[in-house]
């Protein structure tokens, strides 16, 4: 949720530090802050607001000098954004960054309150700087860590720095995701690994309660109780290109260009002569044919993903498939275990519910598959089985190419899933296959038409309130294309199931109320007609999103926008038709005067409950 950098080095540490932060300030921007070492002393500058603000304070209070410190991007949980709840915070001999949430903050709190620590910010974080300087004795900070660390409950990833030691970053963690970049004679660490990848791309992924020490000899780990221990280092498959913008004006809109590409690679990595092929992963047909149900969770656009995969699984492997929100699976005491099969779905592999219902599906028994977009992540490492999805590194706040490569391999599992039940035969997995292979191609065309979804968006950009409706894979295509919508446009908008409009919602219709309705799905076309029908007749601004050639009655549509599938199976056109909705969201954002790829209030990675 937070983003934490740390920095030691012969380069100057406030660039490095604000490099870092500005490839985090998607986990959070609500305020932003960097401590660096000038000499002896601790220089900390601190800001409310993004990064910019903070570019600004430095530029007006000056940049500190030095080669070692840490930085802090902010999403608030404990404490409004403000100067005094920025980080870092600093108490007696210590300074910190947090990520995450320290659970007994309050009795932390009052235990060091008697103790006389006073507090300056409304923060949770704030105890770890002070319960660490209560256990900062003969200049030993390892001992330090390992007592707080003792007392914490909740999550955490921290950069630690004492006064004492000028040249030293410690880092901790538990729950909330830490990288350590090695360099020649300069040392990282950060909650992502965009953050250094400019000047390295060596690094080592830090586990719950191991602790990392960068100092002038380089970097060493220990576990809880102060162990040194060895770790594997791991070089980043990512390059610099993929953490810019590459002239594009926002990330999303370079994401959203990127989709044929990633699609195809994503494909291409899952098939094998024509045929999905996951042996390479450890699934099997006849494990794929042992699962009596099959659970889907995830959360947000990943779980809207989830939901296109549970049709296309029903409907071709006939096996029962359940989505559920993973925050609610978590707590909902669930019917799982042996026999049945959980997929959960992330783009970071770090979202705190997606991966307590991972734990939550082990523990009962379950098979457990993780469909990744980030190699190596906490959920890619802790499931049975792992499809590694390949978007690349996605930056802005609202996914968009991670959906598209969440769904092009949940429709491959579909495909095999129904091969290996006997539900189709050979010939027809060949086939579906190839019509999946087509869809890079068929996003491309969708792409390319995007003053067409500039102009739909100029149509509703003074509106305060809009539906989606759609059926069976069209609805699940409305949960996305209105999440999309909503999240960086502001525009309050829900998407419905087009015949259960009509059991209460339908009342909230008035006059130029915009209900975007995605029909593309033949079987079941002129039941949506007729919903369109039953909204336009209650004055409804009615734009259609269909196939090339679809017809309507005189009057039922005000904006139409075809498009051309070519011969794709109805099934897999919720592929190249979410990158419409995509563009109808970025520009309905970007008209209204908004930051794509920095919502309010949101942030990408979200590691807390
Ligand atoms: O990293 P994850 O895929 O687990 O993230 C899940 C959601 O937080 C994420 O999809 C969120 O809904 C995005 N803002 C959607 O654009």
């Amino acid at each position: 949720m937070c983003g934490i950098v740390g920095y030691l080095g012969q380069r100057d540490c406030t660039e490095v530090l604000m490099d870092g932060l500005e490839k985090l300030e998607y986990r959070g921007y609500d305020s932003a802050g960097i401590a660096v070492f000038e000499g002896r002393d601790i220089k900390t500058v601190k800001t409310r607001g993004k990064l910019t603000a903070m570019k600004e304070k430095l530029e007006r209070e000056g940049r500190p000098q030095g080669h070692c410190g840490i930085g802090h991007t902010r999403w608030a949980t404990h404490g409004e954004p403000s100067d005094a709840n920025s980080h870092p915070h600093s108490n007696g001999r210590v300074t910190i960054v947090h990520n995450g949430i320290i659970e007994n903050y309050a009795e932390l709190k009052q235990f060091l309150t008697e103790q006389g620590y006073t507090f300056l910010s409304q923060t949770d974080s704030e105890v770890v700087a002070c319960l660490l300087d209560y256990y900062y004795s003969e200049r030993n900070p390892l001992h330090a860590i390992t007592e707080t660390l003792k007392e914490l409950r909740g999550s955490y990833a921290l950069g630690i720095i004492f006064k004492d030691f000028p040249e030293r970053v410690y880092a901790a963690r538990c729950g909330s995701p830490l990288i350590v970049g090695v360099g020649q004679g300069e040392s990282f660490i950060a909650s992502d690994i965009p953050a250094f990848l400019k000047y390295t791309k060596d690094y080592v992924l830090l586990e719950d309660n191991e602790i990392v020490r960068l100092d002038t000899e380089g970097v060493m780990f220990f576990d809880v109780h102060g162990i040194q221990i060895s770790k594997e280092r791991r070089i980043a498959e990512w390059d610099v290109e993929q953490a810019q913008k590459c002239g594009y004006p926002h990330y999303m809109l370079k994401e959203i260009h990127e989709q044929p590409g990633v699609v195809q690679k994503t494909l291409d990595s899952l098939t094998k002569d024509g045929i999905p092929d996951f042996t390479d992963i450890g699934l099997t047909d006849d494990m794929l044919r042992g699962f009596n149900k099959v659970f889907i969770t995830a959360c947000g656009t990943a779980m809207y993903a989830g939901i296109v995969a549970k049709y296309a699984i029903e409907k071709l492997a006939r096996v029962p498939v359940a989505v559920e929100i993973a925050s609610e699976f978590r707590y909902m005491d669930p019917i799982v275990g042996e026999n049945d099969l959980v997929i959960v779905v992330s783009q970071s592999g770090e979202t705190a519910d997606t991966k307590a219902a991972l734990e939550l599906a082990k523990e009962r028994g379950a098979k457990t598959l993780a469909v990744v977009n980030v190699k190596y992540s906490a959920i890619a490492r802790l499931a049975d089985i792992c499809i590694n999805t390949l978007a690349g590194l996605e930056i802005a706040v609202a996914s968009t190419k991670a959906y598209s490569v969440q769904i092009a391999s949940l429709y491959l599992l579909a495909f095999r899933f129904a091969y290996a039940r006997e539900a189709i035969d050979a010939d027809e997995l060949k086939r579906l296959t190839a019509q999946l292979a087509k869809t890079p191609e068929v996003i491309q065309n969708i792409i390319d038409r995007c003053d067409e979804c500039q102009f739909i968006a100029s149509q509703l950009v003074n509106t305060e309130t809009l539906f989606f409706i759609g059926r069976g894979f069209d609805y699940a295509l409305s949960l996305e294309g209105s999440l999309k919508l909503k999240e960086i446009s502001y525009i309050h908008s829900e998407a419905y199931a087009a015949g259960e409009l009509k059991h209460g919602t339908i009342s909230l219709i008035e006059q130029n109320i915009p209900v975007i309705t995605i029909a593309t799905q033949s079987h079941i076309i002129e039941k949506t007609i007729s919903n369109m029908e039953e909204v336009k007749a209650r004055g409804a601004f009615v734009i259609a999103i269909c196939r090339k050639g679809t017809t309507f009655a005189d009057g039922t549509v005000d904006l139409k926008l075809e498009l051309d599938f070519g011969e794709l199976n109805d099934m897999l056109v919720p592929l190249p038709t979410v990158c419409a909705l995509q563009l109808i969201a970025y520009y309905s954002s970007i008209l209204r005067g908004n930051d794509p790829d920095k919502p309010r209030n949101l942030a990408k990675s979200v590691t807390t409950e």
